[in-house]
């Protein structure tokens, strides 16, 4: 097959929170490669700008609206919309997802509940929108984006841990419920990347320094380093590998 198995012109590709971050650098990756993008957020003219910007930049067709992951109705709503703008959704891309650094004791119940209605209800939510479609057609692919904090434990992070690890399990369960069609289901655990979610620490020299520490590789990533791994999750390239995960970290959890 070849290169050709990463195109991914013909296909439409969902990302959630795909404004910044690593949400935006993947909409760019699959966008790059062909694919037609949808991006959603909590907020409106983020959600439309990136998918102009997108527009204008890989000349794919695009639609970015406002849909926040915890809220049934929104979910369903967008990805209603998606599907009419730019046909049947074929590449989930669960992104979305909050941190909230406190010890277990400092979390509040609002803390929890915040961190896993975003990271565990949304993908659960916007997973259960698409498969339908994708089991019909007998093509998919969601990828549930992890951590590698979803591997091994960190202090202060027990709501964000806890959810991350589900979403490996939640991997796992959804690839055996649609194999049969096809469609895949994969997790992705990025290690510490340079975005908005890490400005604690990428403000904090000391803790910067520490994270440093930590990782074999010696540096924390670069945003590019994760279009690779984006590219083969969504494409046919990874036809064959469902229920498991890819880890991108510098090597934490290799110690
Ligand atoms: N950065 C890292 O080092 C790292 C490492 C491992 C895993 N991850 C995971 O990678 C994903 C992206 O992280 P990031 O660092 O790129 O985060 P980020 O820069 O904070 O971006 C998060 C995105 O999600 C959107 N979002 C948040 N809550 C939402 C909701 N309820 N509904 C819809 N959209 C929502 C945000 O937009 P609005 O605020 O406008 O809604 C934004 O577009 C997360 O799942 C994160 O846990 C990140």
């Amino acid at each position: 097959m070849g290169l050709e198995q990463f195109n991914l012109q013909g296909k439409t590709a969902w990302i959630t929170g795909g404004t910044k971050g690593l949400g935006l650098q993947m909409a760019g990756a699959l966008a790059g490669a062909g694919a037609a993008i949808a991006v959603n957020s909590r907020t409106a003219a983020d959600a439309q700008s990136t998918a102009r910007a997108l527009a204008e930049r890989f000349g794919v067709p695009t639609y970015g609206a406002a849909a926040d992951v915890t809220l049934e109705r929104e979910v369903a709503t967008f990805a209603r919309q998606a599907s009419s703008a730019l046909g049947p959704i074929d590449i989930l891309i669960n992104n979305a997802g909050i941190n909230i650094r406190k010890p277990t004791v400092d979390q509040t119940l609002d803390d929890w509940h915040a961190v896993v209605e975003t990271n565990l209800t949304g993908p659960f939510l916007c997973t259960r929108e698409v498969l339908p479609a994708m089991t019909q057609r007998r093509w998919g692919r969601v990828i549930h984006v992890a951590s590698m904090i979803g591997l091994v434990g960190l202090a202060s992070r027990p709501s964000y841990s806890a959810t991350k690890a589900a979403l490996i399990n939640l991997a796992r369960t959804q690839a055996l419920e649609v194999a049969a069609s096809g469609v895949t289901v994969n997790a992705l655990c990025p290690g510490p990347f340079a975005t908005e979610m890490n400005k604690p620490l990428l403000e904090d020299p000391k803790k910067y320094a520490e994270f440093v520490s930590r990782i074999p590789l010696g540096r924390w990533g670069e945003l590019p380093e994760i279009e690779g791994a984006i590219v083969f999750l969504a494409s046919a390239a990874s036809s064959f590998m469902t229920g498991t995960t890819l880890v991108l970290d510098g090597g934490w959890t290799a110690q």
